[in-house]
């Protein structure tokens, strides 16, 4: 299934995600690329991710002859209450200097000259949207407008602040990035409003945040009607239904697992019966 954003770049359908890897970082880039995946979904964060990690493979990767044109590269900014004492921007400086010191620390760790996509991890405010994060929104358009990334997005967004973000955006962002609960209908409000706005809806956490859901026996028996597991099952649902899964393994084995859910095909009723099984 191909998909398409609002402005005519091509995604891949299945991420690696890189958070949480620590030292493996390098090797388990090169271990998922092996195993067929194309994109890699990292932050300049160093509480959760080694972005820098995934730059060292990006360019083991070149001498292999995988140049960068063949891999799908998406960082994010983390505002200054994600960081730790590692910030990587001088944080004094106003939001506009530090997205872009920020930015630029990115695709020098990357060893790269632009980004596919570049992600704001999550708005500074609770509810709604503050004046800070339309600073920040404004200065990522810039990127964007540079051409020095393809695409923008924004993660942990609420309902609210994405609708809020499409009304007066001079870019509406292309993709979404949140974790997926089946509990909310697997962030069933914010996939229509990316629906209406051909964003592409990127979920993670499809498989920590809902341990219930390899315990219920309606998946249990999708599962076994088509002789596979219960996480493909669920990354092929978020594939059928429009989404762009990430996958945070760390298993060789599950990595092959997980890219085989591209060949399963759910059939309309096991798509309803997943679309409330955690309601
Ligand atoms: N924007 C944000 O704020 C944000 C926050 C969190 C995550 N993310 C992104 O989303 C990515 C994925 O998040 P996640 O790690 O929570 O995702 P996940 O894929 O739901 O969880 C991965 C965990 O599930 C286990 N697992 C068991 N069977 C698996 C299988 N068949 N396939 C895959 N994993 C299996 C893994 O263990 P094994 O290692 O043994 O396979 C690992 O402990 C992150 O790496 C990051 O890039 C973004």
């Amino acid at each position: 299934m191909a998909l398409n954003t609002y402005n005519n770049v091509s995604l891949p359908s299945f991420m690696y995600g890189t958070a949480w890897k620590k030292e493996a970082t390098t090797q388990l880039v090169l271990q998922a690329v092996e195993a067929g995946f194309t994109a890699i979904d990292t932050a300049n964060q160093l509480v959760h991710y080694q972005e820098a990690l995934v730059g060292d493979a990006v360019l083991t990767l070149a001498r292999q002859g995988i140049t960068r044109e063949k891999l799908f590269l998406q960082t994010k900014f983390t505002p200054v209450n994600g960081q730790d004492h590692r910030t990587p921007y001088d944080p004094s400086a106003d939001l506009t200097t530090q997205i872009q010191q920020s930015f630029q620390s990115s695709l020098d760790h990357l060893h790269t000259e632009y980004l596919d996509s570049y992600v704001l991890h999550g708005p500074y405010s609770r509810h709604g949207l503050g004046k800070e994060d339309w600073e920040v929104w404004t200065a990522i358009e810039a990127l964007y407008e540079s051409g020095k990334t393809r695409i923008v997005g924004i993660s942990n967004v609420s309902a609210e602040q994405l609708t809020q973000l499409c009304a007066r955006a001079t870019h509406k962002p292309m993709v979404v990035q949140n974790r997926c609960y089946a509990a909310f209908g697997w962030d069933k409000d914010v996939r229509e409003i990316c629906r209406a706005h051909r964003i592409i809806y990127q979920g993670f956490s499809l498989l920590t945040a809902n341990r219930e859901v390899f315990v219920d026996p309606t998946m249990r028996a999708i599962a076994v009607r088509h002789r596979t597991g219960i996480a493909q099952v669920i990354f092929r649902f978020a594939m059928q239904v429009g989404m762009l899964p990430l996958t945070g393994t760390t298993s060789v084995q599950h990595m092959k697992e997980d890219l085989q859910a591209e060949q399963l095909a759910l059939t309309p009723e096991d798509i309803q019966q997943i679309e409330t099984i955690g309601l």
